[in-house]
């Protein structure tokens, strides 16, 4: 008989976003007809922008003629697509070869098959609070986890210390849930560390367009010695609205060896076996992100998410509770009222005033006691939902 990976039998029962869509819809069937103001997962609301729309027109009608039909991709990514991506680093003095860059499906999908590249003995570091998808990741493949507790006192960014035994090294900043982003002596820190032990930093760089302070660095590949310890994994889903459209990238240095083997080389075996490449027609949309009007529209939008941002911080400082983030990320993380604990938040925000956040005990235990808001909805969704919560607390 077949031998299941019981590893599984470790999951939470669902996965984080997928219970709270399972909550708001047992509310609707009981309360039908009731309009919810959706701020938990980070969806966006704006739709792609004009640049990325041409590009994706231009690249059908390719396909609609003998002469510029395109069949099966480079399985790593298109020459136009990854030399651009290379060419907007190097705009930020990070030099890459176009072949470091390899086009994705979304930086989600993307953390989860890189493990293939590491022992399931190896073991993986996350930084609590944390996105659930790096844990059950993890937990899919039996490997071990070191939970490295963040909070307050650490502004949610802790530093690395002699006793941390852990050999996947998972940093996300900008930060997803605490919007909390690592300066350069803080990052650096963690690639001499990592460094140091041999380990492999995973960084997740999927809000880095948020950034707005430019002393704060955007990729790893900023940082001295970055190249012989970090993959980089970036999305177009926030910086672009891509959600639903599906592409990123992951940056992995020729630099990078463990064991011998060149991390390098043992991604482009994985990828050319388990993927015949993202579709020409989304890696043509994904370029022209990249190009100066691409640039220029998305940073229109990002300022659309960041007016979201000011909306719902001036209503919990009217309010008087604290928070952090919205400010160089998308993400609002706040500390629940009177002691609440996260979920209860959850479902007295939902049954009093229908706004639908995502409680932190869903990032692990250090989130327990906050709450997190997403700005990438709607405007007036966002602005009705602000004063909704003002009204609650008055
Ligand atoms: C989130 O809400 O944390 C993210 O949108 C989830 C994701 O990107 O998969």
């Amino acid at each position: 008989m077949i031998t299941m990976n019981t590893h599984y039998a470790q999951l939470e029962n669902s996965y984080l976003f997928y219970h709270i869509a399972q909550k708001t819809n047992a509310y609707l069937q009981t309360h039908s007809g009731t309009h919810l103001y959706r701020m938990g997962i980070g969806d966006v609301s704006q739709p792609l922008c004009g640049a990325v729309i041409q590009a994706l027109h231009e690249a059908v009608d390719d396909q609609a003629r003998k002469e510029t039909f395109h069949g099966y991709m480079p399985e790593c990514g298109a020459p136009f697509l990854r030399e651009r991506i290379a060419a907007h680093y190097a705009q930020r003095g990070v030099t890459l070869d176009a072949d470091e860059v390899f086009a994705s499906g979304g930086a989600s999908d993307e953390l989860g098959d890189i493990l293939d590249l590491f022992d399931t003995r190896s073991a993986a570091m996350v930084i609590e609070p944390a996105y659930p998808a790096y844990v059950d990741a993890n937990v899919m493949a039996g490997r071990h986890i070191v939970h490295v507790s963040s909070g307050r006192e650490n502004g949610f960014l802790p530093q690395p210390d002699a006793s941390l035994q852990a050999d996947i090294l998972y940093i996300c900043s900008p930060n997803n849930p605490t919007g909390a982003v690592f300066n350069r002596a803080q990052l650096q820190a963690w690639v001499d560390f990592a460094n140091r032990r041999g380990a492999i930093i995973l960084f997740d760089a999927a809000y880095e367009a948020f950034i707005e302070d430019e002393t704060l660095p955007h990729s790893i590949f900023e940082m001295d010695g970055a190249r012989t310890c970090a993959i980089e994994i970036c999305s177009l889903s926030k910086t672009a609205g891509f959600t639903g459209t599906r592409m990123g990238y992951t940056v992995i240095p020729k630099a990078l060896e463990r064991n011998g083997m060149r991390i390098h080389d043992m991604w482009v075996r994985n990828r050319t076996t388990k993927t015949n490449g993202i579709s020409y027609i989304l890696q043509k949309g994904g370029a022209a992100v990249f190009t100066a009007q691409g640039q220029e529209q998305i940073h229109a939008q990002i300022q659309i998410y960041k007016q979201n941002a000011k909306t719902l911080t001036n209503a919990l400082d009217r309010i008087g509770l604290w928070y952090c983030g919205g400010k160089n990320a998308p993400y609002i993380w706040m500390q629940c009222p009177d002691g609440m604990d996260s979920w209860t938040f959850f479902d007295f925000l939902l049954q009093k005033i229908q706004v639908v956040g995502t409680p932190g005990a869903g990032f692990g235990q250090c989130g327990e006691g906050y709450f997190r808001f997403s700005t990438f909805g709607d405007p007036d969704e966002t602005a009705q939902a602000a004063r909704r919560l003002v009204e609650l607390f008055r």
